[in-house]
């Protein structure tokens, strides 16, 4: 490892290892993206990340070659588009976020587009990885709409070229520039990028940005978006501006036509190897999601799957008077059966007695949809969890107190009364164990 490539490459590694999880995590995904029966990911670019973070987003590129996975890269380039339009004096305006394309902006847009695509495939070499550059050949377009001029709206995606350049191992870099016999057409990148995940079926869209994730009201980075539970709250939600709805609802329309699977990350550059290779990520991640099912009992369909999620999560055996010694059990589980919530109600105060995710599902935010689903009906809620459980950063994160005692952790959410609060500390810590 002596040339400056190499040792470029060495220090992107270790610099990326050291920001993700165990090797564990990192071989699963490995394995998981590397599935010869889907490609593993279209990355949308954009252009103001190329023009801000494009050492970040090279480094981040180069690893995923080093660890044999080849995305395939669609590139934008608005901010750039702007700039040489308003040194060359021409004037621009937007139609609901499409860029009004007389021929004028087109040939300038063109020109951008090809620097732009050029300026990708060449850091992208220079540093030891294949990269080609596709430009105007992929998208068959009719002009949109009168209004807009230039612009493409696409018939069709030629996948035949980018599954060319994959073969040879080689990671396309594609702009969003669509033809029309043989005029060239300028395309919003997030259609284009819709267009084209419909088309290749990936296993994972990725949506690099400089923000990269969707925020809360409170300006904090929303990890998990399950959309069969949340897209309608969320799109009624005031503080999630129209942007981000716009948004929201493009990547819906993709994960729709996508097997249940797929997933959409919303991510940094810098952030895009923790976000892929770790159950946690960095970064927000949509999935088309599950719903959740609330059961009583008994039910001997229901107390089976439990069981099973139970005891594949916590890697032991449920007790065999589980279901008879609580007496009032309530199970939430989700319709793909792989987590599952038990609140007992027997005590005054509701007690989560289970919380199970199996190991394959982690990472898919199961847990955070059923936790959302089960919150929604108890307010008032406490539950215990051993000292070592790597769930227990999660619990901190959302309960409203924690109490640690040597065998067990106390959580709560929605105590106040102190008196109540000793009751429910006593009733978790003498509460028998339920896996052996
Ligand atoms: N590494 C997994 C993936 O890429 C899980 C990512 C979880 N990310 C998150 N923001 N919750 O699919």
């Amino acid at each position: 490892m002596s040339n400056p490539s190499n040792q470029f490459i060495k220090s992107t590694i270790l610099k990326l290892l050291g920001a993700i999880g165990s090797e564990k995590e990192i071989n699963k995904y490995i394995e998981k993206f590397s599935s010869p029966e889907q490609r593993f990911a279209v990355i949308k670019v954009g252009g103001s990340v190329i023009d801000n973070d494009l050492e970040n987003l090279i480094s981040s590129l180069v690893f995923l070659n080093q660890v044999g996975l080849k995305p395939v890269i669609l590139h934008g380039a608005g901010p750039m588009l702007s700039a040489a339009l308003e040194e060359k004096k021409i004037d621009f305006s937007f139609i609901d976020g499409q860029r009004v394309t007389s021929l004028e902006v087109r040939d300038v847009a063109y020109s951008v587009f090809k620097e732009t695509n050029k300026k990708i495939v060449e850091a992208l070499e220079t540093q030891g990885a294949k990269a080609h550059g596709l430009i105007s050949n992929i998208f068959e377009c009719t002009m949109a709409d009168p209004s807009l001029g230039y612009v493409g709206s696409i018939q069709s995606v030629d996948i035949n070229l980018i599954n060319e350049v994959l073969e040879l191992d080689s990671i396309p870099v594609i702009a969003p520039v669509g033809f029309q016999d043989n005029e060239v057409l300028n395309i919003n990148a997030d259609i284009a990028t819709v267009e084209l995940v419909k088309a290749i079926n990936p296993y994972k869209a990725i949506f690099l940005s400089e923000i990269g994730g969707i925020f809360n009201k409170t300006g904090q980075l929303i990890p998990n978006i399950n959309l069969a539970l949340e897209y309608n709250e969320l799109m009624q939600e005031k503080w999630l501006h129209s942007g981000m709805k716009l948004k929201l609802e493009q990547i819906k329309s993709l994960l729709d036509h996508l097997p249940k699977t797929a997933s959409v990350s919303i991510t940094q550059p810098i952030n895009l190897p923790k976000e892929l290779f770790t159950d946690s990520g960095s970064g927000t991640l949509i999935k088309h999601g599950y719903s959740v099912v609330q059961h009583q009992l008994p039910d001997k369909d229901v107390e089976d799957q439990f069981r099973k999620i139970v005891e594949t999560s916590f890697k032991g055996k449920l007790v065999d008077n589980f279901f008879n010694s609580p007496k009032d059990l309530n199970i939430f589980m989700t319709s793909c059966k792989r987590a599952t919530i038990a609140i007992s109600n027997d005590f005054t105060i509701p007690y989560m007695d289970k919380f199970g995710v199996i190991p394959e599902a982690k990472g898919e935010g199961l847990g955070a949809g059923i936790w959302h689903e089960m919150r929604k009906v108890y307010p008032q809620v406490f539950w215990r969890s051993r000292p070592n459980n790597p769930i227990n950063s999660f619990y901190t994160s959302i309960c409203e107190g924690c109490q640690k005692q040597d065998e067990w952790h106390i959580f709560w959410i929605g105590i106040s009364d102190y008196s109540a609060l000793k009751d429910c500390i006593e009733y978790a810590i003498n509460k028998p164990k339920s896996v052996i």
